[in-house]
């Protein structure tokens, strides 16, 4: 971390002292500008941060923490083509891919914009005609099903996003992800499609991953098998960086749409890895989609830090983390669409701040990315939230609300909010032991009963959330919220000087799986083998035979 960082962490820390007897309770009542206080908006997005463990005077220190970790000029080298992913040597430049055409990046001195339309361009053709039913089967059938094979950014971006947007579909095909390559999933998949109206998207930014080409090669076999050798060309496609793995693999080249090395894997969504979502809502709205993006991007680059959506979010995240010392951040989207926005953000998130060495290659002496889980409410509520309301651990969160349902069914929408407001209330200001003792007395409970159960009633509350509200889970609104996270994770980076764009802790357990492959599946010798792995090999054996 930089000097001034350090600096500005230590000063933080003086003030949690003056902090840590006030609850949000008293912070309330002494401050009715709360609100207005610690809230931003960007259009109809709001960002309420009052129920944070925040008073005035902590801002200008979270924001001191930032100027000491030179996240301004960290975020302009990012948005400026500069190689800042330091151990690939790569740009990064996802914010390029929702850039308009106009505009002039430049990487090893060429301006990437015309390339990136032109993928765009490529891809909307692709898209309009399977929606149209001019691109079709090799029998000219129009394709229903489209089933993207990928895994890690190459799945889980595309599949929440999919998910998310669904009501956007229209008479556009049904879009399926397989990533695992537990044979389960890709056999469930195929099970229950027709081939000769199936379109398999291949999606792997490297085209060597193993999960994905065995999917890969599983689905091939599949049509086939169903439809006859000839028929291959014309129910795949390829998204990757590795054009000549792609034309190995047999898919044709006017079949594959192409990225770049400074687009990350978690970062692809706005790539050519976006094409089963843009087939799913159609282009226009894919467009949208990255118009909400970009307009996240322009707010990053230029809103003063103190008024800046991601930067409040990264900052809070780090007073927590470093600070209070919490450990786990959830993310609760009241959105049952966004179901797999938690497992997109795990990725974004841990892939990217999950280090324990700076920048420069020195041990950390600080905590550095939290662990990020979530569930939608309102079912997290009768699972984990009993934890985050009455356990030993203070777990920070993120509530996203749509003020608008895509859905007029009765009350569901009142309820849903109702419920999203009533747990960050609860959160907050909790509920005392006194209070406790009122309603129970004025219930008719005797004292010796109230003695006994009122202690488990008592909420502590002082439990941090931010609420994110917006009018409508719409693309411009869903390219808006990604991109606010990606850029949250780029400031913590920034403040842990990590590098927030490689991954190489995936590496290891991939190289001792592809040692382990033969001894598991060819019956290969076990010798060198640790104890414990050489005796789950041997009980493995027993138990398959
Ligand atoms: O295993 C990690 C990872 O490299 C991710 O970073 C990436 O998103 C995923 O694997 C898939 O990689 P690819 O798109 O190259 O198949």
């Amino acid at each position: 971390m930089k000097a001034a960082a350090r600096q500005a962490l230590q000063a933080l820390q003086a003030h949690k002292a003056d902090l840590e007897g006030r609850h949000l309770r008293d912070l309330f009542a002494e401050d009715p500008q709360r609100f207005e206080r610690f809230s931003v908006s960007l259009g109809d997005f709001t960002l309420d941060f009052s129920k944070n463990r925040i008073v005035a005077e902590t801002l200008p220190l979270l924001i001191a923490l930032a100027e000491g970790a030179e996240l301004e000029a960290l975020r302009d080298r990012m948005f400026g083509g500069d190689a800042i992913n330091i151990t690939e040597k790569r740009a990064v430049l996802h914010t390029a891919l929702r850039a308009p055409a106009g505009q002039s990046i430049a990487v090893d001195g060429e301006n990437i914009m015309p390339g990136v339309h032109d993928v765009l361009a490529a891809m909307e053709r692709f898209v309009d005609g399977v929606r149209d039913g001019s691109v079709t089967s090799s029998a000219g059938k129009r394709f229903t099903d489209v089933v993207n094979i990928g895994i890690g950014g190459s799945d889980l971006g595309p599949a929440m996003a999919a998910m998310a947007l669904s009501p956007y579909r229209g008479d556009g095909p049904r879009v399926h992800f397989v990533s695992n390559v537990d044979g389960a999933h890709i056999a469930d998949t195929l099970a229950t499609l027709d081939p000769a109206t199936t379109l398999i998207l291949v999606a792997s930014k490297t085209f060597t991953t193993s999960e994905t080409m065995t999917n890969a090669g599983t689905a091939r076999a599949w049509i086939a098998g169903k439809l006859g050798e000839d028929a291959v060309g014309a129910h795949f496609a390829a998204i990757s960086t590795n054009l000549a793995k792609v034309g190995e693999f047999g898919i044709a080249m006017d079949r594959v749409f192409g990225f770049w090395d400074w687009v990350g894997g978690r970062y692809s969504v706005w790539a050519a890895i976006g094409l089963p979502v843009a087939l799913a809502i159609g282009f226009g709205n894919f467009r949208k989609f990255l118009a909400g993006a970009h307009l996240m991007d322009e707010h990053f680059r230029t809103a003063p830090l103190a008024e800046n959506i991601p930067v409040l979010m990264g900052l809070l995240g780090v007073w927590y983390r470093n600070v209070w010392d919490f450990r786990s951040y959830a993310i609760l989207p009241y959105d049952q669409r966004l179901a797999r926005f938690a497992a997109h953000l795990q990725q974004l998130d841990m892939e990217s701040n999950g280090k324990r060495v700076t920048r420069d290659g020195d041990s950390v002496d600080y905590e550095t990315g939290p662990v990020i889980w979530g569930e939608p409410g309102t079912n997290g509520q009768h699972a984990f939230f009993q934890l985050i309301h009455q356990g030993t651990d203070v777990i920070p969160a993120d509530f996203l609300l749509a003020a608008r349902p895509h859905e007029q069914l009765g009350d569901h929408h009142a309820k849903l909010a109702a419920n999203c407001l009533a747990q960050t209330e609860a959160l907050a200001f909790g509920k005392t032991e006194a209070e406790v003792r009122d309603e129970l007395a004025g219930s008719g409970m005797s004292d010796a009963d109230i003695d006994a159960l009122a202690p488990h009633k008592v909420f502590p509350g002082n439990r941090p959330t931010n609420t994110l509200i917006y009018r409508q889970l719409d693309p411009e609104t869903l390219g808006m919220l990604i991109a606010l996270y990606e850029h949250k994770v780029f400031v913590q980076g920034a403040v842990w000087d990590i590098n927030s764009f490689d991954q190489w802790g995936v590496e290891l357990g991939k190289a001792l799986a592809s040692r382990l492959l033969p001894v598991v599946r060819d019956g290969g010798s076990t010798e060198k083998l640790d104890a414990s792995t050489r005796g789950l090999v041997e009980r493995f054996r027993a138990l398959a035979d």
